[in-house]
């Protein structure tokens, strides 16, 4: 297992679910701008870094039947498989790294709530996006929120990379053009207040 495994698997060891900073308890700000992105019950969608978001749940009560769940953390997987119950088995669970994952089939979607902004390496970046060059067939769309520039320094005691809605579509190169962004403010369970940039993307 990698430092960053068990980094996660701690992480997701030591407290509830619901006590986490990233916690929301409705996805509302991916939900709006997955339907934006043309979310129907047919859709291929993935949620990279997903771990025990509530979004599968979300995705699921609209009637979506192809599901993929990846993230780093068996334990945060086994968090949202539980809390899920029976509906679990309908969802594609994956633990992978994102920068090595090969998709196995093509996306219509690809969701990414918090997960790219921790790749503080410029070599980690261009592997991210070219898993999602793999993943995403020509006019697939992407959904990628981060921490905004005047969002935090660090999260779960790392480092992150901050973006604005440029700089994010910068990142992503120019196999992706930015058709839509969304400036957010997350409300941690403590009650802080959280600067999130997402941006809505189509594959070219
Ligand atoms: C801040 S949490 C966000 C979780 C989820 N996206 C949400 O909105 O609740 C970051 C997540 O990214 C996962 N993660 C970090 N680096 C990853 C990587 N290289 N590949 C896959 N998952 C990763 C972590 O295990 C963790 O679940």
């Amino acid at each position: 297992m990698t430092d960053r495994e068990t980094h996660w698997n701690e992480v997701y060891g030591a407290r509830e679910e619901t006590a986490l900073t990233w916690f929301e308890d409705t996805p509302a700000v991916s939900m709006t701008l997955l339907r934006r992105a043309g979310l129907t019950r047919q859709s291929r969608v993935v949620d990279v870094g997903g771990g025990a978001s509530r979004l599968v749940d979300a995705l699921l009560a609209d009637g979506v039947r192809d599901v993929t769940v990846l993230d780093l953390s068996a334990a945060a997987l086994a968090v949202a498989r539980g809390r899920l119950g029976a509906r679990a088995d309908a969802v594609n669970w994956v633990v992978g790294d994102v920068t090595k994952w090969d998709p196995s089939q093509p996306m219509d979607l690809w969701h990414d709530r918090a997960v790219f902004h921790f790749l503080t390496e410029e070599a980690d970046r261009a592997a991210y996006v070219r898993t999602m060059m793999r993943a995403l067939p020509t006019g697939a769309r992407a959904v990628i929120g981060t921490f905004a520039l005047d969002g935090p320094e660090r999260c779960s005691n790392l480092p992150v990379q901050r973006y604005d809605a440029a700089s994010l579509a910068r990142a992503l190169g120019d196999g992706f053009e930015r058709i839509d962004s969304h400036a957010h403010i997350h409300r941690t369970p403590m009650g802080r207040s959280q600067s999130f940039v997402f941006g809505l993307f189509k594959r070219l």
